[in-house]
């Protein structure tokens, strides 16, 4: 009788199961069917009248039929459960597409920039970067550099000078004799740095930057200082612009040049940016004096060389388009920010 009445749940258990549409209903199923109070309960209490040979056998079909009936129940359920975790990511989607919050990132100050291109360009051609100090002494700045202290183009360099002999350095050609110094040619290098002049306009900063160059070996000619200026000049400013070099005067170069490029705002044909010449002065140049290879032990007979000194702030402005260099180092944000 027990055994027919456990068929009977099964099947009654089997078609609500079938009807049940949510993982609540599987639920209340269970407490019905496999409960303290539920059916199954009520079914064993007539195991007490069954006869004692019969009830193991009994006793086995029910924990059966509630094994079975469980493990579907929870299979059941966590069908449900997953299709409604489903359905509730899906209703509740986060919109990942809304505005965030804008960073500002900072960037590179338009002298940084060019004072990177122009190490870049030069670096290309096998010249490596040398530093030195901003404080000198009148010996490198100057007196090493065939510039004695008599000589009128000291009166063009405005020197702000310290105590003891010491200075800032008014350009970074003192570095040439630094590294001459400690080193044999050949000699390969290019030398940025800040330099200082005590002069205030809208072309000059009480500090600037410089770029210097120095190439030393057994027999460097001018025609390789054409061909690198040349070279770097077009690299910089664009290889449609021409490039001309005129005789010029430095104490530490003989013969000595300074090198225009062709205006870029009238192509040459002459404009209020290039004074109506056509031309804008970008550097100055020249093959190393021979005196500056013998205030550095070095044989002029036996080691030729050029060097060159360029401007970064004229050539950020060039590049550019900046008319006052103080725009340069105010560090208002509406300016930095274009570029
Ligand atoms: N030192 C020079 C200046 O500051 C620039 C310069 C000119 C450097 C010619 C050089 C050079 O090395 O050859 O005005």
């Amino acid at each position: 009788m027990i055994e027919g009445q456990l068929k009977e749940l099964k099947d009654s258990a089997d078609a609500e199961l079938a009807q049940a549409t949510g993982v609540q209903d599987v639920e209340l199923l269970r407490v019905k069917y496999l409960g303290k109070k539920g059916a199954l309960t009520d079914i064993l209490k007539g195991l007490a009248a069954v006869d004692s040979s019969e009830r193991p056998r009994i006793g086995q079909l029910a924990n059966q039929f509630k094994t079975e009936l469980s493990d579907q129940l929870t299979l059941k359920a966590e069908e449900f459960a997953a299709t409604e975790t489903q359905a509730r990511l899906d209703r509740d989607r986060v919109d990942i597409h809304l505005p965030s919050f804008r960073r500002h990132t900072g960037r590179l100050h338009p002298v940084q920039r060019v004072m990177r291109e122009v190490q870049e360009i030069f670096g290309r051609l096998g010249f490596s970067v040398k530093e030195g100090p901003d404080v000198e002494t009148e010996h490198y700045n100057f007196e090493s550099l065939n510039i004695p202290s008599d000589h009128p183009a000291r009166d063009m360099h405005d020197t702000f000078y310290l105590k003891m002999g010491q200075l800032l350095r008014t350009h970074t050609s003192p570095v040439q004799i630094r590294t001459m110094e400690t080193q044999r040619p050949p000699i390969k290098i290019i030398v940025p740095g800040n330099v200082y002049r005590c002069d205030m306009d809208i072309t000059h900063s009480p500090m600037f930057h410089q770029v210097e160059g120095l190439y030393v070996d057994e027999s460097v000619s001018f025609a390789q200082l054409k061909g690198t200026l040349t070279y770097f000049l077009r690299e910089f400013f664009g290889h449609e612009r021409d490039v001309r070099f005129r005789p010029s005067y430095f104490p530490f170069t003989e013969p000595s040049t300074e090198v225009d490029v062709q205006c870029g705002r009238c192509d040459g044909a002459g404009c209020a940016s290039c004074k109506y010449s056509g031309w804008l002065e970008i550097l100055g140049a020249g093959m190393v004096n021979r005196k500056v290879f013998e205030s550095v032990g070095y044989d002029p007979d036996q080691v030729t060389g050029f060097a060159f000194g360029i401007g970064i702030e004229r050539l950020a402005m060039l590049k550019y388009k900046i008319s006052d260099i103080r725009l340069l180092y105010e560090n208002d944000l509406r300016f930095l920010s274009q570029f």
